[in-house]
């Protein structure tokens, strides 16, 4: 079988590691502590945003030995730009029904909370018994509505970040941890095509 090729340390298109894998693990972990004290033993329903929340989405659930149940919610993306322009708009919506179940959203990140909030509205509308946030990066200084998530794995500052999930134009999703863009990347023309 052929050798499974890592290159250690910074990935050369990051300036810096904000997280490292084995952070986020740890605080994932205890995020399902977290979590598990507001829920109990009891089943909800979790709903992902698609694609940025697959990483965490899959080890946080993994942390939780709860009965839950998993739907998707795609919200359209930056595309190739850093920052969020105009309103989000649902792509794809929900499958199960929510009505009078315990509901967690769960992001990647929030920033300027538009689509957190977009989301929210969508599932209050399906009339859930109770619904909660959980983001694994909150931007704070970038807040545009006023909106606070009920769980927060980490504060970062106010820069543009990839990996675990994050993408800049759909790349950098597989890193393992989470850190800065260089700016010189943070342009579709700044990649080899191929
Ligand atoms: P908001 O609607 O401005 O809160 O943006 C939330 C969405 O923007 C997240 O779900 C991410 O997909 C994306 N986003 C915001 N900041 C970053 C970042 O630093 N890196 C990658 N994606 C980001
Ligand atoms: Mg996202």
């Amino acid at each position: 079988m052929p050798a499974l090729k890592r290159s250690p340390g910074l990935h050369p298109d990051l300036s810096e590691v904000l997280l490292t894998d084995l952070q986020i693990k740890r605080r994932v972990r205890s995020l399902a502590v977290e979590i598990k004290q507001v829920y109990g033993d009891g089943e909800f329903t979790i709903i992902s945003l698609i694609n940025g929340a697959v990483m965490f989405t899959c080890d946080l659930m993994r942390e939780i030995d709860n009965p839950v149940r998993l739907d998707c919610i795609r919200v359209s993306s930056y595309g190739s730009k850093t920052k969020s322009i105009g309103t989000p708009q649902i792509i794809h919506s929900l499958t199960l029904d929510i009505a009078k179940r315990d509901v967690l959203v769960i992001d990647d990140i929030l920033d300027t909370g538009k689509t957190l909030k977009l989301v929210s509205e969508l599932v209050r509308a399906l009339r859930p018994a109770s619904l909660r946030t959980c983001v694994l990066l909150d931007k704070k200084a970038r807040r545009e509505v006023a909106l606070e998530a009920d769980f927060v794995g980490f504060e970062i500052p106010d820069r543009f970040v990839v990996g675990y999930g994050l993408d800049f134009a759909e790349r950098y999703r597989n890193l393992r941890g989470i850190g800065v863009l260089k700016k010189s990347k943070q342009t579709v023309g700044a990649w080899a095509v191929g």
